[in-house]
Parts: C-alpha cells; structure tokens; sequence
C-alpha cells in the first residue's frame, strides 16, 4: 500500500491509473481564465520572471479582499504555505500539535518536519471537520498548538475553536486548504488561525497549477519574520520597498515564493472566480437537492451545513452506508461515463505516522468517526466550468449505479 494514494485522491488521476476517457464527465477539470494567457505573455514579454513582481501584488490584492483586509503572502504551494506559518510560529521538538487525522499529509508534515509530535483529532460525523469536543478529547497537557482544517470549507464553530486555544495558551493554526470564499458567521475562513494557509492548486476553487498563500492575522510582527522566512532568510522585502539599502541574511528560512508565471495565472483566476464560484453553487444545490430523496432510500449521508457557515462549494460528497461497496459504485459510474473520486486515507493509519508513533512509543490514536467516515466517502465531479447538462448526468449515473447495486444484493 503506497502511502496515501492508495486510491482516488482528489489531487491525483482518480483511481490512480488513466485518464478519463473521452467523453467521460471528469472529477475536475481546469479551463483557463479569460486573460490568463494574456497575462503569461506579458510576463514572458516583459521578462521578469521571478517572484514579488506585479502580477504578484495584485493575485495578493485579490486574495487580500476575499479574506477581509488580512495579510497575505502568495507562496508555491499550500504544503509550503503550512511549513512557512510553522517556521514563523517556531515550531519544535516541544511542539505537540492537535489535528485531525482526516486531512491531507502536508497539514501533518510541515509540524513533523520540525520535529513536532502529531497528534491527531477525530472529526464530527455532521461537519467532518474537527470541531471543539474532538479537539478536547485529543488535547493533551504537552499539546501546545491546534490546526484546524474546515473540510470543504465548513465547520460548525472556528471562532470558538481559536477562542479554546487562546484561553489556554494553545497556538491556532487554520489549514483553509478547501475554504477560499467560505465563511462562518460572516468571517471568512482563513482568518480564524492566528496563521493560516490557502492551496491554489489545480484541484482548487481557485488554481494557479500549484501556488498557496500565509494568511497572517493580527500579528504583525509574525507577518514581518514571514516575509523574511519566505525570502530565503533575507530582508528582501524590505529592501524592495526601500527601507533598507542592502539586503542580508537574518533568519534560517527558504524560498516560497511563486514566480511572477505562477502569479499571472493566479491574477486572472482570481479575477474570474465568480462566475467559476456561481457554476460551482448551481452544481453543488442540484446534487443537495436531487440527490435528496436517496437519503432514505439506500441509506446515504451527506455533510451537514451549519446554518452560519456559507459553504465554497468547494466538495460534494455522499458518505455510503455499509452495505454500499464503494469501490463497485465507484466501477460501475465509471462505466455510465462519471468519473467520481475518493479522500483521504486517514493520517493516523499511515505509515509516515506510524514510523513517527514507533519512535516516540505511542500508541495509534483511536478515532471512529474517522474510520467510518474515510471507507465510505465518495466524492462527485465539481469544478467552475461544470454544466448543469454534466451535473444532469451524474445524477442520473449515481441513481442508476446504486439501484443496480441494490437489485444484486
Ligand atoms: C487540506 C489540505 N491541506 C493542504 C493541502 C496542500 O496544498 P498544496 O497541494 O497546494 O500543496 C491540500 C491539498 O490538496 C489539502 O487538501
């Protein structure tokens, strides 16, 4: 078993073998943003291709609006974006971090590559994301930091989550990897952690093939140290804005910045996202709606809503009950043209945080939501360009394929 694609991640080639074939409705799909081209030739044409350029400034702009005036920096990747918000909060071997299993691998790496202990949450069988009794139940008194991660953007409480680590001293990390334009209580995600993190991948909302953004809130000495960390360490940035005359080498950092081809891309994306979110909202209410009525038929559970939270419509989901095998539900949509897909392999069945466990002696944590949730997740295509036509036929395949799955039982 190859750690955590196994299956149908929803960053790889669901299924991890070929392609969609012609014809078929993909997981998801990338199609340009009008002046994404235009852009990139701009760029090329003007040629100054590294990073912190105009198209930079302004994809940094755009974001800066979507999250309500906080501070941004665009990165390379929303892995990179969560290694660079634990090198500024100065994660260590005295680090215990609380988190939920059920999230991506970089959420987990970039504390362990400081040589921080995992420790991981489970989910809430509404919401799927950690929320405050999971996160209770996993604190321990050496836990000195929380990362929460709204799965697909939703979580029933962040604010109260952010306000249990304030009052015990916890440091308060967001991985808002799902939850670009998502918001709870009117707030945007991304600023509930004192750090947080946004992906720009292609499988994103919003995608700028592979790029992120550090989001830093209400700190702006911690916002100060991220550029320099971003910078290779220097005080580029300050150099550039003409507050120093020469730039040299302050912290152990890296480089995280994107290139200005990166940020061209992004630029345009960001000034298209509405129409892509619009498309996005449609296809997700037609799913909720349509897919409704085989609730009580076969037993299927979908993710709750919390009436304060507006959703990205970043995911869709249904959750099978036992008796749905899914890798035959998955088959037998892919043979009616649907391509669906499947995440994550839980993080605290992984053997990455099994060679970490061994070496510390701790036991696997138990988490039963998690372990119930993760076999029997299925996720259905949903991307900016989708039509109602494709989301029309993907209703159709999953009502087909779950009735001929009933009918051999
Ligand atoms: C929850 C979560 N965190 C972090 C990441 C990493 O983002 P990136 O692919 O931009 O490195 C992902 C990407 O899929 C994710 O889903």
């Amino acid at each position: 078993m190859r750690y955590g694609f196994t299956g149908s991640q929803s960053k790889t080639i669901p299924q991890g073998r070929s392609a969609p074939a012609a014809g078929m409705i993909p997981f998801n799909r990338y199609e340009p943003a009008p002046h994404a081209a235009e852009n990139l030739a701009q760029v090329l044409a003007g040629g100054h291709l590294s990073g912190d350029g105009p198209f930079t400034r302004m994809a940094t702009a755009r974001i800066r609006d979507a999250l309500d005036g906080a501070d941004v920096l665009l990165t390379t990747s929303g892995t990179h974006s969560l290694e660079l918000a634990a090198l500024v909060a100065r994660i260590g071997p005295d680090d215990e971090v609380v988190m939920p299993s059920f999230t991506f691998s970089s959420t987990a790496a970039a504390f362990a590559l400081r040589g921080a202990r995992v420790r991981f949450a489970d989910i809430d069988p509404g919401t799927l994301s950690m929320e405050r009794p999971q996160l209770e139940a996993a604190c321990t008194p050496a836990t000195t930091a929380v990362c929460m991660m709204p799965y697909g953007g939703v979580m029933r409480d962040p604010g109260e989550i952010a306000g249990f680590c304030n009052e015990r001293g916890l440091q308060v990390f967001e991985d808002a990897a799902h939850a670009i334009f998502a918001r709870s209580s009117g707030r945007p995600f991304g600023t509930f952690g004192r750090l947080a993190t946004l992906s720009f991948h292609n499988t994103k909302n919003v995608s700028g093939g592979e790029a992120g953004a550090l989001v830093v809130n209400g700190a702006p000495e911690a916002f100060a140290l991220a550029q320099v960390l971003r910078e290779k360490g220097t005080n580029r940035a300050a150099f550039l804005r003409g507050e120093v005359d020469k730039y040299t080498w302050r912290e152990v950092g890296s480089s995280y910045l994107p290139s200005e081809l990166v940020a061209a891309v992004l630029a345009a994306e960001l000034a298209g996202a509405a129409e892509k979110q619009a498309n996005r909202h449609a296809a997700w209410q037609a799913y909720r709606e349509r897919l409704d009525p085989l609730r009580a038929r076969y037993g299927l559970r979908m993710q709750e809503i919390p009436p304060t939270v507006e959703h990205p419509a970043h995911v869709f989901a249904i959750i099978l009950p036992a008796s749905i095998d899914r890798t035959a539900l998955l088959g037998l949509l892919r043979a009616n043209g649907v391509q669906a897909a499947w995440h994550y392999e839980p993080l605290h069945r992984a053997v990455a945080h099994d060679r970490l466990r061994a070496a510390a002696g701790r036991d696997r944590e138990e988490l039963p939501v998690t372990d119930a949730v993760a076999p029997s997740l299925l996720r259905l295509p949903l991307y900016g360009t989708i039509t109602l036509e494709e989301v029309d036929a993907v209703i159709r395949a999953v009502e087909e394929s779950l009735a001929r799955l009933a009918s051999a039982r």
